[in-house]
């Protein structure tokens, strides 16, 4: 089904994108939270973003995301914090790459009860590392919009230009063969054991991540609609 022929409903719960770099957490979260009419919460833009205006924030954080490691819990719990004050937050959000530690996961579990929110529904995309270097290393981004294109799978019309506004489209520095490893190690080091987590907690929901972008879509789409409608 088309997503514009989706039934609007309200989300009123944060919306957690759980999965290793590469297994299509910013393609997904991005649509899912349009269609919600959310925020898109991507601690990853966020801190790019810093990055890109050479905050003090961005300056802590550049050489960690440069050697594919995560940047500090306090570091990231702060600027999370700050930002669901907003609100835009008050119907729920969608976050992408966030929590990434047991620790970000706790403390998240607390500002949610604080802001009177459900229990976090965690999509967890499920999909083996042989496939991931590729998705990395092909992707570009429009430097405008956020789009996300992989020059092998999921190619612009125009080499090097956005398909919907025209920007440029550019390459993560993060995205570089020799980045991707430490990447997928700090990944099964420090953030996989959220899978565990929040499956004892009962949040987690098992989506298979290989199928085409609009298969995983239609999944995510039916998964967090069942779960509405059984409230
Ligand atoms: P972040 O920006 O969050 O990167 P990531 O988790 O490594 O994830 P990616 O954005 O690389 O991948 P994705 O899963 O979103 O895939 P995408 O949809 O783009 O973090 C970057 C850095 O910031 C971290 O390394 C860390 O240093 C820091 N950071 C961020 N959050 C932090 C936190 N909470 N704590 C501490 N540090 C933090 O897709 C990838 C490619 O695959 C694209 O080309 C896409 O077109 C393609 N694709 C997607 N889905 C499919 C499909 N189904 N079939 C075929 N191709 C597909």
């Amino acid at each position: 089904m088309a997503l514009e022929e989706r039934p609007v409903a309200k989300l009123d719960r944060a919306v957690i994108f759980l999965g290793p770099p590469g297994s299509g957490k910013g393609t997904q979260a991005k649509e899912l939270a349009k269609l919600y009419g959310v925020p898109h919460l991507s601690t990853g833009d966020m801190l790019r973003e810093h990055v890109e205006k050479g905050t003090p924030l961005g300056l802590k954080a550049k050489p960690i995301m440069e050697h594919g490691e995560l940047v500090s819990d306090s570091l990231v719990l702060k600027m999370v914090a700050e930002r669901i004050e907003r609100p835009d937050c008050s119907h729920g959000f969608v976050f992408d790459g966030f929590p990434r530690t047991v620790t970000q996961a706790k403390y998240l579990g607390e500002l949610l009860k604080q802001h009177g929110l459900r229990q976090p529904f965690v999509i967890h995309l499920v999909i083996g590392t042989s496939v991931l270097m590729r998705r990395l290393t092909g992707r570009r981004t429009c430097k405008r919009c956020g789009e996300i294109y992989n020059i092998y799978d999921r190619p612009p019309k125009v080499e090097g230009i956005c398909d919907k506004d025209g920007g440029e489209l550019y390459q993560r520095p993060d995205d570089r063969e020799e980045v991707v490893g430490p990447r997928l190690h700090a990944y099964e080091k420090q953030t996989a054991p959220l899978v565990t987590y929040y499956r004892r907690l009962g949040f987690l929901h098992d989506m298979d991540a290989r199928k085409s972008v609009e298969e995983v879509r239609n999944d995510i789409l039916q998964s967090v609609a069942s779960i509405r409608g059984a409230q």
